[in-house]
């Protein structure tokens, strides 16, 4: 009897101890997959300060620093104008614009500098996400101004084409609410009314307030914006289906996704 009690108990203190082992384990793996991501975003940060102050983005010499710097704003003979500096800009976008009714997203809008300013080719991918977030950690601290206007509870022809700002609000929670695959998912199926559902058991991410992280890194090895977000949760959820960056939906869907964020402090790069 005795012998079967001290065999038990052994068993017991081996599973306790194996037990134990694999939990620190766990906790070190964990740990270091938290360092591994903040090298990530460190060296995307860094990255995207490089082509902050290089030369080589176009084509007339000029950088992005040279008028932009940390500064209230720099007197620029060519642009004949003080140029602002970035610090808080990021907070303003995606923005809509009322008079071209054309939403323009921060990436697109450094873009626009890149070509116009620099004459250079718009950057794309990596090195334009890397940008981004350097640029968006200017901001960080800034509360994302996103828009006031209600979505109309009632989905009309007329916002197909949206005008005002309403319009283009409605646009994007009629995307949120859509289905946009075979499986016939939409964001709200797994983000019911912006908060965090359930997917396969366990609880999705909410979106409302979230914006304040992108561009993020990701375990998947990159760092993405929020509308690679969406590409990764539809991808996920249907089986292949994507959209291009810049596309109408994922537009609309930004501006909407940022305006649920209206009010919270950006924090990139952390
Ligand atoms: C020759 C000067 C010059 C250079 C170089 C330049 N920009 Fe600009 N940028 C401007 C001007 C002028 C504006 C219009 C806003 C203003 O007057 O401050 C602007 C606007 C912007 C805006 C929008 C600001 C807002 O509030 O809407 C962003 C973002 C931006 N630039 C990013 C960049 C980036 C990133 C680079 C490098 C790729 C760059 N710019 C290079 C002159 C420049
Ligand atoms: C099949 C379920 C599913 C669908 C459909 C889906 N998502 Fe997600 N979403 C998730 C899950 C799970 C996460 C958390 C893991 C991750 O980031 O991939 C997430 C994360 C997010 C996040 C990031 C939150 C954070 O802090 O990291 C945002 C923003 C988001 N989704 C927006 C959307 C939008 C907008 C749509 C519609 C285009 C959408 N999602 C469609 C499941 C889904």
């Amino acid at each position: 009897m005795k012998r079967y009690i001290l065999i038990a108990s052994g068993i017991f203190f081996v599973i306790l101890a194996s037990y134990f082992i694999s939990r620190v384990a766990y906790a070190k793996g964990k740990l270091s997959k938290k360092m591994i991501a903040k090298e990530k975003i460190l060296a995307g940060l860094k990255f995207g300060k490089s082509e902050f102050y290089s030369t080589n983005l176009g084509t007339d010499g000029f950088s992005c620093a040279k008028c932009h710097v940390d500064s209230i704003g720099t007197y620029i003979p060519a642009a004949k104008k003080v140029v602002r500096s970035l610090k808080g800009v990021a907070a303003a976008f995606p923005r809509f614009n009322p008079k071209t009714h054309q939403i323009i997203t921060l990436g697109e809008r450094l873009n626009m500098c890149v070509v116009h300013v620099l004459k250079g080719k718009p950057l794309s991918g990596q090195k334009l996400n890397d940008l981004t977030l350097y640029v968006t950690s200017l901001s960080n601290g800034y509360k994302i101004k996103g828009y006031n206007a209600e979505p109309s509870p009632v989905f009309k022809n007329a916002d197909r084409h949206p005008k005002t700002l309403q319009q283009a609000l409605t646009l994007g929670k009629h995307y949120y609410d859509t289905p946009l695959g075979a499986s016939g998912k939409s964001c709200d199926s797994c983000h019911p009314g912006g908060g965090a559902g359930i997917l396969g058991g366990k609880p999705t991410k909410p979106v409302i307030g979230h914006a304040v992280f992108y561009p993020k890194y990701k375990k998947w090895g990159k760092i993405i914006t929020m509308q690679d977000q969406f590409n990764h949760c539809i991808y996920t959820g249907e089986e292949g289906f994507k959209k291009k960056i810049g596309s109408k939906t994922w537009k609309y869907l930004d501006l909407y996704i940022y305006s649920l964020s209206k009010g919270y402090k950006i924090k990139v790069g952390k």
